[in-house]
């Protein structure tokens, strides 16, 4: 126990010098880069990878975009919405660079992937264009941008997965981080530009990855989130041992076992699972190792057969249902949340009902909320009309909101009185009296400090006594 204490407190010292002499310290450095990202949490720890490539190569990061040699921005092709506001920013940083000479101006990530040099016609000031798989050459389209010339490198590939990088881990807390386990996506979800954006699916060499997580532990990190489109097809065959015996594949539920096992001190939450893939394997893996947190991203997208179907998403209904019931059989306590899609092509108010009611049936503690939005290349905008008018979309997308507003309060009512181990996060967004800090379910419980010597990345157990629709809110407890 002594020396656990004592360990913490070596890390921390560790972990501070990382980020200080990475952010404060900007004299070191030959150039200054600001990167923003958009999108999802693979877009951001992407940019961690990015900022450990810039590095390397003496660009320091700054967190002031106007002190930037370089201005990234990492972005998101998911909807059409996503995509206007990475527009509105470029035309902000538009006014800057005209008045600076010298800046750049760099688009990544999957906006980049799809519109490749398009870009570079469509947003003049866009000095360089980078693909998710290209990020290794930023440095050298870097040096080609400083001459006057556009630079691209939009290639995607088969087997980049950044294993080897050491992500800097930029505006951490500390306490929680992601680790991206596998690129790509092979699913062909109709409405999805994923596929197009991030190619082929490929999963990162186990032996990188549990070194991250055991390296993220010992700097002080207590949560990790393992991160892929798609986590439970992740397989990697590890390269054969010296005396050429075979090693078996590992699978998703072999990886989260082995990252487990780091320490029963260091959480592990996973995003995202898809519904066809998720085996009982992962589950059984839930359930033994305590600090595997209970709680599954499950996607349904839609609760119509009909519709899934036309989704391409391979399961229906029913199978979806036997899922969560499954999972509530063998992990009762589990926290469940999903993402919805209101008015895919073709949706009917009976389809839409379906999504409601299977919303009710599956108790989600929490969903992410979309109208479709129609995005060019995918099999949906080649095959389907967009033919549901938004007026309709956002009113079936309110009585989604509602139905899950309803839910998320209902399950959390359910939780009052009763008691949870919290990791704390930091301060509570509200008060520097209160702790924010989140149980295994995934909720989030602010509580009050008191006289405890406590301090962020410690757990303690609270003890649930109010809520709000978002927060649970409660009283350190003793046991
Ligand atoms: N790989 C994950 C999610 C990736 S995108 C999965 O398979 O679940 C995150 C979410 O954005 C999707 O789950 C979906 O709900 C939503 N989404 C994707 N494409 C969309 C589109 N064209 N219109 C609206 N929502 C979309
Ligand atoms: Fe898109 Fe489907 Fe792949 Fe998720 S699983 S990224 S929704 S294609
Ligand atoms: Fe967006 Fe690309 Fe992620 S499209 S959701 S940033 S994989």
């Amino acid at each position: 126990m002594l020396d656990l204490v004592t360990d913490k407190k070596h890390d921390e010292t560790r972990q501070g010098e990382v980020f200080n002499a990475f952010v404060d310290d900007p004299n070191q450095y030959r150039k200054l880069f600001y990167i923003e990202s958009y999108g999802c949490q693979m877009n951001f720890a992407d940019s961690e990878i990015v900022a450990s490539i810039l590095n390397e190569n003496g660009f320091g990061a700054t967190g002031n975009f106007k002190e930037a040699n370089l201005i990234l921005i990492n972005t998101c092709s998911i909807r059409e919405k996503a995509e206007q506001t990475v527009r509105k920013r470029l035309t902000e940083f538009r006014k800057l660079k005209q008045k600076t000479p010298g800046m750049l101006v760099g688009v990544l990530g999957c906006m980049a992937e799809r519109l490749k040099s398009k870009f570079l016609e469509e947003e003049k000031l866009v000095d360089i264009v980078v693909g998710p798989d290209a990020y290794r050459s930023l440095p050298a389209l870097v040096e080609e941008a400083e001459t006057g010339q556009k630079a691209v490198n939009v290639l995607l590939s088969r087997d980049e997965t950044y294993g080897d990088i050491s992500p800097v881990r930029l505006d951490s807390n500390g306490v929680t981080a992601f680790v991206s386990i596998m690129r790509g996506c092979n699913n062909m979800c109709s409405f999805c530009v994923v596929p197009f954006t991030r190619g082929r699916e490929r999963s990162r060499d186990v032996e990188s990855i549990v070194n991250e997580c055991s390296d993220l532990f010992n700097k002080g990190f207590r949560e990790v989130t393992l991160l892929g489109q798609n986590v439970d097809s992740y397989y990697y065959t590890p390269h054969s041992s010296k005396d050429g015996a075979s090693i078996s594949p590992i699978t998703f539920a072999g990886l989260l076992e082995l990252v487990a096992k780091i320490s029963p001190e260091l959480r592990i939450r996973f995003s995202t699972s898809h519904p066809k893939d998720i085996t009982d394997d992962v589950l059984h893996t839930i359930v033994k190792y305590e600090n595997i947190c209970n709680y599954i991203h499950l996607p349904v997208q839609s609760g119509s057969s009909r519709i899934l179907q036309l989704m391409n998403r391979t399961y229906t209904r029913e199978w979806y249902i036997a899922k969560v019931d499954r999972i509530r059989e063998l992990i009762p306590d589990c926290g469940l949340s999903a993402d919805v899609i209101a008015g895919f092509c073709s949706e009917t108010e009976e389809d839409h009902a379906n999504t409601l009611s299977i919303m009710e049936y599956s108790k989600y503690d929490m969903s992410y909320m979309f109208f479709y939005s129609e995005r060019p290349g995918t099999l949906a905008e080649r095959r389907y009309e967009d033919d549901i008018p938004e007026a309709v979309k956002k009113r079936r997308l309110q009585e989604i909101v509602e139905a899950q507003n309803k839910l998320s309060l209902e399950s959390n009512k359910r939780d009052i009185g009763k008691k949870f181990k919290v990791l704390i996060e930091g301060n509570s967004k509200k008060s520097d009296k209160d702790w924010m800090g989140r149980s295994s379910q995934n909720k989030v419980i602010v509580f009050p400090k008191e006289n405890h010597h406590l301090k962020k990345g410690d757990y303690v157990n609270v003890e649930v006594n109010d809520c709000t629709q978002a927060t649970l809110l409660g009283q350190i407890t003793n046991v």
